[in-house]
């Protein structure tokens, strides 16, 4: 899978973004270890906080599709400069894939690359991985 090919699904589910409130339509596409590619928008909601970021709901498409293990996820934003996920969708990706890679851009092509482990140290590392019961 080409890593154009993966922002590309991610620009087109921005398409679907729903926010009225802040007017930031995101998009975001995970690709599955076995080669399969889920996207989600981000969903937003009168109370504000209720809002589902678009990586979320890449990720709540790709667990109905029976795949929890990601190879990467790419973010789209008509922005300056890309969109990094928040520390909500950080957690959530980490669950299934720590060592992810993360891709950012912008609709006009931007585009920077991350790790999850750099942008959320030690995230396995948490109570219920270490607790004795
Ligand atoms: N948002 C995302 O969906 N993903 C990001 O990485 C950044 C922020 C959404 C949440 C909210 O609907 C809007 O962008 C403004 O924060």
């Amino acid at each position: 899978m080409k890593l154009d090919k993966l922002i590309l699904a991610a620009k087109k589910a921005r398409d679907q973004a729903y926010a009225p409130y802040s007017g930031f339509s995101v998009g975001a596409a995970v690709l599955t270890k076995s080669g399969q590619v889920f996207a989600g928008c981000n969903v937003e909601n009168a109370s504000l906080g209720l809002t589902i970021c678009a990586e979320r709901s890449a990720v709540a498409a790709a667990v109905v599709g029976g795949k929890k293990d990601f190879e990467a996820i790419a973010i789209v934003a008509n922005s300056n400069k890309p969109a990094l996920p928040c520390g909500a969708c950080r957690q959530v990706l980490a669950e299934f894939s720590p060592s992810m890679k993360v891709f950012v851009a912008t609709t006009r092509g931007e585009q920077h690359q991350f790790s999850l482990s750099a942008l959320l140290p030690l995230a396995r590392q948490g109570l219920f991985e270490n607790r004795d019961v």
